[in-house]
């Protein structure tokens, strides 16, 4: 009898562990359609001087990273502002190592929808 007690025992335990391990099957997120759009303009205006995986410059810094360091760089900018004037006003504040030569007449370029999808993207370059 104890014999028997001890092997169901053994066997729930088993049967425990089994299920901890199985790892639950979840549906591919749905890409968020703003992000979506900010990598296209990305692609159309930016990625000629910027890229995207780490260590990488072209002309520009990469923008790996982007989103944490952003709100780093200036004091009193949140990763959002900091982001929007390094677009719209790319001479306030100028890269360590880097010569002031981002084009800055994207506000005229950009939608204002456009620019709001770009920031976007931007925000999930962590
Ligand atoms: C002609 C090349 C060029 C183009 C095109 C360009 N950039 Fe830049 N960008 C630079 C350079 C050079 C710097 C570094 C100097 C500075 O800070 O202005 C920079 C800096 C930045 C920074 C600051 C990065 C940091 O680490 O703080 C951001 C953000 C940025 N660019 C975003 C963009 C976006 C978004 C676009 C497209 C709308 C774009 N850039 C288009 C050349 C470019």
């Amino acid at each position: 009898m104890k014999k028997i007690i001890i092997s169901l025992l053994a066997l729930t335990l088993f049967g425990l562990a089994a299920c901890a391990n199985a790892s639950p099957i979840e549906p591919t997120p749905t890409p968020n359609p703003m992000v979506v759009q900010g990598q296209k303009v990305f692609n159309a205006h930016c990625a000629t001087c910027h890229a995207l995986v780490p260590d990488t410059i072209i002309i520009g810094p990469s923008l790996s990273g982007l989103a944490t360091r952003a709100e780093t760089r200036v004091e009193g900018q949140t990763a959002d502002e900091y982001i929007q004037m390094s677009i719209l006003r790319p001479g306030d504040y100028v890269v360590e190592g880097f010569n002031n030569v981002m084009i800055a007449n994207f506000a005229k370029d950009l939608t204002s929808e456009d620019m709001n999808a770009l920031v976007a993207f931007l925000l999930t370059l962590k």
